[in-house]
């Protein structure tokens, strides 16, 4: 029998297929994201430049956009992958974007070409957060 794939393993080959179809002719830097939602289902995305460049989308961004047309609703776990050395982690407005769909002890995956470099909490990278129940 084969063995069972790594749940992160999923989201690695899904944001690397993502990550080659990223529009960013700008940069130059492409990025891929990929993230589970509580039905187990797996959302996708590229970031998408513009020549207008504060009207570019993150990775991140788009793999959300997927999840919520497709019905889902929370981020279970999500990747982004990157190329070079640094480690590629979600930009101050893209962990706000996460924040929305996700709970403290949401794990976050940094990943580059080789794999998974970092797992980071939700609340690692965005303590003390504002989200939906601030506003209840
Ligand atoms: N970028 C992402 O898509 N996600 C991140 O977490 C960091 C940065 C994109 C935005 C821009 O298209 C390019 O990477 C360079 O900043």
């Amino acid at each position: 029998m084969a063995a069972a794939t790594d749940p992160t393993d999923t989201l690695f080959s899904a944001a690397r297929a993502v990550q080659a179809r990223a529009h960013a002719p700008y940069s130059r830097f492409r990025v891929g994201a990929a993230l589970r939602d509580e039905t187990g289902v797996v959302h996708a995305g590229c970031n998408v430049e513009n020549a207008a460049y504060p009207v570019g989308t993150c990775a991140e961004a788009g793999a959300i956009a997927a999840m919520a047309a497709a019905g889902g609703r929370r981020i279970a776990a999500i990747l982004v992958l990157g190329d070079g050395e640094a480690l590629v982690t979600p930009c101050g407005a893209c962990r706000q974007r996460i924040r929305e769909f996700a709970g403290p002890d949401t794990p976050i995956h940094v990943a580059g070409p080789e794999g998974v470099r970092r797992t980071f909490t939700l609340d690692d990278l965005l303590p003390a957060s504002f989200g939906p129940d601030n506003l209840a």
